[in-house]
């Protein structure tokens, strides 16, 4: 595992290296592309991502745009965003790539962006999604990159039949957690399907901090990163409440997929996942039914509240027509009612614009898209940290990087919280 520090210098020699580069890139982008092509980088490889994206190949293929797959395996995007960094560097940068939340702005400043704005007003994007969506779309207030969802990440995921035989019922708060987790590992279950990789760390923390603090500290400590916040008695409670859960957690999770973890519920191996609503792809594929085989409720004490993880291809600058023609139908196809439903269907996610049916969308869809128009009123709308929505890369990795450092060693709540605080500060 990386200290923060590191990372954070990383991704300062990175940001100037790639800052150099960023000419030669323009120059060079569209090299290794034919023309009426797009070469797209995601990291889609589970079986119900992998479902979604090749809905938006097919939905390409039927505009006369080819499709090269440029998939980096690695729940979560550090995997990708890693390989996208050195591709840029070298000049070779894809056509799109599956880009979120501020680090758009980042790659913006750098120069690397296409504007897809022609294409966003002769559709009326500004019209067609909420501000929310549009606002991390634009840079220098003009679209660079077109949503594909909305995925909602306070989620827990059940198996109601573990449930049941352990006489343990589905928690709606940290406090019952605990005791209903205890019950499911007495009967013989693993209590919290989960996988130690450092994002699904930073993903269980995201949850514990709405759960335990509410959207205002949510806000303040992690969005706004104010430092009476951040120290305060509530993250402390947050770091006991996180150190908790590592009694729950199996011996073999080290390194684990999400989607492993995710099949543990299904095979009612496991209890409960906490995961964002990608994971409900993975219950589809294997058939599963949702209200019976499983069940998804908000993650403890986030009821109402809605964390935000917002999908997007950034699109990089071309230098020929064709491929920023080919650039300008996947923006355009992207948009189109019936690719938000097939393709959220598959993702567990939601439609990122408005004007989509409901109809064909399960009850979890219908929670969070609820819980979005109601959170968003009620001011318990909050960007995912865990997933690149609320903070700079630096800093995001720095607060990744003192979850996991906390979940995998046996720091105590006070040290945990002093490290956070200490990250942070050198992040930003
Ligand atoms: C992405 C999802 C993806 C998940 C697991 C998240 O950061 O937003 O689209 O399914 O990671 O890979």
């Amino acid at each position: 595992m990386m200290g923060g520090v590191n990372i954070i210098s990383m991704e300062k020699n990175m940001k100037n290296t790639i800052s150099t580069l960023a000419a030669t890139a323009l120059l060079a982008s569209s090299a290794a592309v034919s023309a009426a092509e797009v070469e797209v980088l995601h990291w889609w490889t589970s079986g119900g991502e992998a479902a979604s994206v090749n809905y938006l190949k097919e939905k390409l293929s039927g505009a006369g745009v080819g499709w090269t797959d440029f998939a980096v395996a690695g729940g979560g995007g550090e995997n990708a965003m890693t390989v996208l960094k050195s591709r840029a560097i070298s000049g070779n940068p894809p056509t799109a790539a599956q880009i979120k939340g501020p680090s758009i702005q980042e790659w913006g400043d750098l120069g690397f962006l296409a504007d897809i704005d022609g294409v966003a007003q002769a559709n009326d994007w500004d019209n067609l999604l909420p501000a929310v969506v549009s606002d991390v779309m634009k840079h220098n207030g003009k679209y660079v990159a077109a949503p594909v969802n909305v995925h909602r990440v306070n989620w827990m995921w059940s198996n109601p039949e573990v449930y049941a035989y352990a006489g343990a019922t589905i928690p709606t708060t940290w406090d019952d957690f605990m005791v209903q987790a205890k019950k499911l590992q007495n009967a013989g279950f693993i209590a919290l399907a989960h996988g130690g990789q450092p994002w699904q760390d930073a993903t269980v923390f995201e949850a514990v901090v709405l759960g335990v603090g509410g959207a205002d500290y949510y806000n303040k400590a992690f969005v706004d990163l104010d430092m009476d916040a951040l120290d305060s008695a509530t993250t402390l409670k947050v770091f006991e409440t996180f150190g908790n859960l590592r009694q729950f957690v199996d011996a073999n999770s080290p390194g684990r997929d999400w989607n492993v973890a995710t099949s543990m519920v299904i095979e009612g191996k496991a209890g409960s996942q906490i995961m964002g609503d990608w994971a409900k792809g993975e219950f589809k594929v294997a058939g599963k039914s949702v209200g019976t085989d499983y069940v998804c409720t908000a993650a403890p004490g986030t009821s109402g509240a809605h964390t935000f993880n917002i999908d997007s291809f950034a699109f990089f600058a071309q230098s020929d027509a064709a491929s920023t023609e080919a650039q300008n139908v996947m923006a355009a196809e992207i948009l189109g009612t019936d690719f938000q439903t097939v393709f959220n269907l598959n993702k567990g996610s939601i439609p990122a614009r408005l004007g989509v049916s409901r109809a064909e969308f399960d009850t979890c869809a219908h929670d969070s898209m609820d819980a979005f128009v109601s959170a968003s009123a009620s001011g318990s709308l909050v960007p995912s940290f865990a997933h690149g929505m609320a903070m700079s890369s630096a800093v995001g990795g720095a607060v990744t990087d003192s979850a996991t450092n906390f979940f995998n060693s046996d720091q105590s709540a006070a040290d945990g919280v002093a490290q956070l605080v200490a990250s942070i500060k050198a992040a930003m």
